[in-house]
């Protein structure tokens, strides 16, 4: 059974929902670790509730990001995860740290990546009056929120939708696919040779991704 570790900065619904899918067995994995780099995030309540230990490594108490880098690397070379999820974990990560895990670790992303990298995805969305929205997930590299990409889900953009309503269904669709796509990757169906994702047993990734369009 592969072991992961989870980043987290806040609400950790993701992290529930991750969790939920190993307990439950649609996850081939186990979370061995939450690591939080804000000592109020609610998502620590949530990982304590699920009896998953969580260290917190506040990213205030070091002078420079590549100080708080280290800890972190030391960290989980400590644990020795197989794969590190970032999941709503909000420090970008300086080219050390990305490069030593860059084959095991993965990030979800609320936009269809390559728009809108970076925050106020949901606000951009609406002001463009975009069609569409959705989540990316991606491996992660030195440069923000443009590793090679491994699924998209989308929704539609509903007429004179509110920010909070969208930012819901995101959640639900983040729920449904980021533990779907790590248990492929748990299982081996999913990796990164090369810099490029390879899919094993999975058609539908013809286009080079996993494609999925939710209507919810
Ligand atoms: C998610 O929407 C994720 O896409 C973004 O931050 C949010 C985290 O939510 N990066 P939660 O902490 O998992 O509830």
């Amino acid at each position: 059974m592969k072991k992961i570790a989870v980043l987290i900065s806040g609400s950790g619904s993701n992290l529930e929902a991750i969790i939920n899918a190993c307990n439950s067995k649609n996850i081939d994995g186990t979370v061995i670790s939450v690591i939080c780099n804000d000592p109020k995030a609610y998502g620590i309540e949530r990982a304590k509730n699920l009896n998953i230990e969580v260290r917190i490594i506040n990213h205030k108490e070091f002078l420079t990001r590549e100080d708080f880098d280290d800890e972190l690397d030391s960290y989980l070379t400590q644990v020795s995860p197989d794969l590190i999820v970032l999941a709503g974990f909000m420090r970008i990560l300086g080219n050390k740290i990305t490069k030593k895990f860059d084959n095991k670790m993965i990030n979800l992303h609320p936009s269809i990546l390559p728009l809108y990298p970076g925050l106020n995805t949901h606000e951009k969305v609406l002001q463009n009056n975009d069609k569409n929205h959705g989540i990316t997930i991606h491996y992660v590299s030195s440069e923000l929120d443009a590793g090679p990409i491994i699924a998209q889900g989308l929704i539609e953009v509903k007429t004179n939708e509110s920010k909070d309503h969208l930012i819901e269904r995101i959640h639900k669709i983040e729920h449904i696919l980021f533990p779907e796509i790590i248990n492929e990757i748990c299982k081996g169906n999913i990796g990164l040779k090369n810099n490029k994702v390879i899919f094993k047993n999975l058609n539908d990734a013809n286009g080079g991704l996993i494609e999925r369009f939710y209507e919810l």
